[in-house]
């Protein structure tokens, strides 16, 4: 378990003899001490409120952003379990309140506003929320321009239970992924995604445990440190996902700094920014703790989409295939004569590889890359497997590592 120096605890009226005290934040910074304009600096706590301090950031300066704003769970009284009366620990703090949805769709869309014009053009948001808050940010990103991209299903493996027994259990929560602009070219470590998933798509529905265990970050006193303590692994994810070694990636509720934490583990650039000092220390004191790993252990898996441009021509001329040589679609039923020109040929018609691939299927268009094969004694080969080659010869690419086979 981790212990951390947590906010002092203040007395609450009780409503529940074995109702236990949850941590209280320390203190807040004051309105007048507003947060420094410190431009251009990242790895470190702005503190003070997300809006102003966001203001005092260069715009087009972050990579990535993710938020987990206050959800306005409007709790008008303590929630006790039925069977002890012992107070359910959720989510009352102040920074949690406001008077109104006008007062909180005021405010999400302040800070929204904020996030996109500190995002780079091509910079993405993630927004994570319950039924409670998260439409309302939906519409306030349609609304400020963002681009919608997914929403992932975050599902609970060990959600809280339904203690009143009067509608189901809430066992998710939605984050939402947007792009600034429709025309931003974000970051989608797609082929990382499908290589931690086994080699299979990365689908929007996440089963990840909530944070519990050692890593649920705690005061003096035992008590949580913060009551919305979101698991590493979902952050670990999104970091992993959608953005390269180096990026800057900004939470504008910092709360214990579990985005920061994350970041600086996987070699991220991070800033950070909280309102209540008590949990920018614990959030500080959490990062300063952690080790970032080694640059190549960070390494995600290349995206085939951003490979160098080896065009077929080339597979000709480095002699990889000679000119009259025959290819083969995937099940040998039909073949072609490869040309000097870096053409095929079939029956009388002439092209490029895509154009005359996707001609003998009758389609309008083909990945001949992936359609044309040619023969490696018996076995048929993607004529793909000679570009990865064809990348290396040419020294567009590291050479793919040797296993050695163990002894
Ligand atoms: C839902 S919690 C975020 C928890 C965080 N993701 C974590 O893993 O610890 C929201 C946090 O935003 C902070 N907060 C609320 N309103 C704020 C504001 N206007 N400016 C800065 N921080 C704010 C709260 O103090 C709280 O710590």
């Amino acid at each position: 378990m981790v212990m951390v120096n947590g906010p002092r605890k203040t007395t609450r009226p009780a409503t529940s003899r074995s109702a236990p005290q949850r941590a209280k934040p320390k203190r807040t910074t004051p309105q007048h001490k507003s947060p420094q304009n410190r431009a251009g600096k990242t790895n470190q706590i702005l503190r003070g409120d997300c809006v102003e301090a966001l203001r005092s950031l260069p715009g087009q300066s972050i990579d990535l952003i993710f938020a987990d704003p206050p959800y306005n769970l409007q709790l008008e009284n303590d929630l006790l379990r039925p069977n002890n009366n012992s107070r359910v620990d959720g989510v009352d703090d102040e920074w949690d309140k406001f008077s109104s949805f006008e007062e909180y769709d005021r405010f999400t869309r302040a800070w929204l506003a904020e996030c996109r014009r500190v995002l780079k053009p091509d910079g993405a948001i993630w927004v994570i929320g319950s039924y409670h808050n998260v439409f309302r940010l939906g519409t306030a990103l349609q609304d400020l321009g963002y681009w919608m991209l997914n929403d992932v299903i975050w599902r609970k493996t060990n959600p809280m239970p339904n203690f009143r027994g009067r509608r189901f259990t809430n066992a998710h929560e939605t984050l939402i992924w947007a792009s600034r602009d429709q025309k931003s070219r974000y970051t989608f470590n797609y082929e990382a995604m499908k290589a931690f998933n086994d080699d299979l798509q990365m689908r929007s529905d996440w089963l990840i445990p909530i944070c519990s265990g050692g890593e649920r970050l705690k005061n003096d006193q035992g008590s949580k440190a913060h009551p919305t303590q979101k698991p590493e692994g979902l952050l670990h994810r999104i970091i992993l996902a959608t953005t390269k070694p180096g990026d800057v990636v900004l939470d504008p509720f910092f709360g214990t700094g579990t985005t920061g934490a994350v970041a600086k583990r996987l070699g991220r650039k991070w800033i950070g920014i909280e309102r209540d000092e008590g949990y920018a220390d614990i959030a500080q004191a959490r990062i300063d703790g952690v080790k970032k790993l080694p640059a190549s252990a960070v390494q995600t898996m290349p995206s085939k989409r951003a490979a160098p441009k080896v065009p077929f021509g080339t597979i000709v001329e480095l002699g990889m295939l000679q000119p009259g040589a025959k290819l083969y679609d995937p099940r040998a039923r039909l073949s072609a004569e490869v040309r000097a020109d870096g053409t095929l040929a079939h029956k009388g018609a002439q092209g490029s590889i895509h154009r005359l691939g996707a001609q003998v299927q009758g389609k309008t268009a083909c990945n001949g890359w992936t359609f044309w094969h040619y023969k490696d004694g018996k076995k048929l080969q993607p004529i793909d497997t000679l570009r990865i080659e064809a990348r290396e010869q040419l020294g567009l690419v590291p050479p793919a590592p040797t296993l050695i086979a163990a002894e």
